[in-house]
């Protein structure tokens, strides 16, 4: 049944076919070359007319769906490089990307950008075939945009969890089913190993330290990794225009790169019944403001738009994961069964934890060095801060340029930064109502 959702029982999201290293067809040769020298293209700031003068590939030669994901990220590296990759970002793709990447990504049910799939969960290869892949150091990317150790490591954390965690999804579906029967033992020794494995993954995510230097992270790595929703401050007000050939084309916009997109993670909120309201929603808000006269402000449910940035088969399946979720309500029906009510309650602190881990990590990888950035130029005079802007722009990807600019501009106004995540959110107060909405349910508190 897994395979009706592309999900693997061994590898879980990540694909069951290894991810190829080469597209087969020599006819892709050419996007091969560019993929292979793609951080050469960007330091010397030529990929874009490289790109500029590659003709537009069909894609009648992807047979294979391992074919066609490579081509999904190796088109997406290239669309991402050539967006940031230059004094100023471009708000157009030219149709050598445009047209076979819009192609690719309907056929594979993503959007045209790269997405986490893009860079992690089709992005990897093991060193030895014949070692295990949710060990990080039987790892190894295919693409990335700066060659370095850093940003090969930011993506395998993601790969080696994806991997460590795939057991967890036979696991938890055995639990709903063993709920369904009323198998209270069953329940109760599966969410006990799932708390287990939870606290691996915790452990795996902590790694992130050990190889991905925060400075380099959030001034080389990240900038590449940004979306074109949203964008206005980094240069790209409208978004981005696909030259798809019709000549109708509009601005389109779309959130960038997150782990937000792990179907993995939400496969987690899912099966404990966790639920996360739109951002800034508390619980009773609606009552509140209903009782004083006003509509609730619309709000919109981040982890839930993330869904259309996962493969469709793994959204379809979390929605039918969804609708057959029980185990919440099992574990409330049987509030007097001790052990099964403390390995719930086990499972939901753990991933509370996770998520408290991660928060430190946002801390240290974009709070702190964006700070930095803007003490740099409050340091300095305006003109000298406007130098130095212009020195960082000619010298470093758009990224960090928009953002010590936009920073300085920021803190003349006076003004608080007013920091985004990749996926958009407002991250911090974001990431806190996921960890704060995931000890919700806890049963003590019924
Ligand atoms: C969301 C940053 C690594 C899992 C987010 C968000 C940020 C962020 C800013 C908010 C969404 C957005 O606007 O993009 C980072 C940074 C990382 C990192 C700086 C490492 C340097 C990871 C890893 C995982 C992960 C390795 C693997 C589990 C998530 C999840 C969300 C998220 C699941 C959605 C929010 C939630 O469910 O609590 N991340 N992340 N992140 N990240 Fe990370
Ligand atoms: N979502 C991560 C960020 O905002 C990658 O930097």
């Amino acid at each position: 049944v897994l395979a009706n959702y592309g999900i693997s029982p061994t590898h879980g999201f990540l694909p069951e076919v290894l991810p190829l290293t080469r597209l087969p067809d020599p006819y892709y040769n050419k996007w091969e070359a560019i993929a292979a020298n793609l951080q050469a293209l960007i330091l010397s700031k030529r990929l874009r007319s490289v790109v500029d003068r590659l003709p537009v590939l069909s894609t009648i030669g992807l047979e294979h769906d391992a074919e066609w994901r490579r081509a999904y990220s190796l088109l997406s590296f290239m669309a991402h490089g050539y967006i940031w990759g230059g004094d100023s970002p471009s708000d157009s793709l030219p149709p050598a990307i445009a047209v076979p990447l819009l192609k690719v990504s309907q056929r594979l049910e993503v959007p045209p950008v790269a997405t986490y799939a893009a860079v992690c969960l089709w992005n990897f290869k093991p060193l030895f075939m014949d070692e295990d892949i949710d060990n990080l150091e039987n790892l190894a990317t295919l693409n990335t945009f700066t060659g370095s150790l850093d940003e090969s490591w930011f993506y395998l954390v993601s790969v080696a969890m994806e991997a460590r965690g795939a057991p967890i999804i036979s696991l938890m579906l055995a639990a709903i089913a063993a709920a369904r029967e009323n198998d209270a033992s069953t329940v109760t020794q599966n969410l006990n190993t799932f708390a287990e494995r939870l606290d691996d993954l915790t452990a795996l995510l902590q790694r992130m330290h050990e190889s991905c230097d925060p400075t380099i992270f959030y001034n080389r790595i990240r900038p590449f990794l940004a979306g074109s929703k949203n964008m206005a401050e980094a240069g790209l007000p409208k978004g981005v225009i696909y030259e798809d050939g019709t000549g109708n084309e509009t601005y389109r916009q779309y959130a960038g790169g997150s782990n937000a997109q792990s179907s993995l993670i939400q496969f987690f909120d899912i099966v404990l019944g966790i639920e996360h309201r739109p951002t800034g929603e508390k619980r009773g808000r609606e009552v509140e403001s209903e009782r004083r006269g006003q509509a609730p402000a619309p709000k919109h449910n981040f982890i839930m738009e993330m869904r259309r940035y996962m493969p469709g088969p793994h959204a379809r399946f979390l929605g039918d994961v969804q609708a057959v979720a029980n185990i919440r309500d099992f574990v409330a029906a049987n509030r007097d069964n001790r052990s099964l009510c403390l390995a719930y309650d086990a499972c939901l602190s753990m991933l509370s934890n996770l998520r408290d881990k991660h928060i430190a990590i946002v801390t240290r990888y974009i709070v702190l060095p964006s700070r930095e950035v803007r003490a740099r130029s409050r340091s300095r005079s305006p003109v000298a801060t406007r130098k130095m802007n212009l020195a960082i722009a000619s010298r470093q990807p758009q990224g960090i340029a928009y953002d010590a600019r936009g920073a300085a501009a920021k803190q003349v106004d006076g003004k608080q930064s007013n920091l985004k995540g990749t996926g958009g959110t407002a991250l911090i107060s974001f990431l806190k109502q996921a960890r704060d909405e995931t000890g919700e349910p806890a049963i003590e508190q019924w």
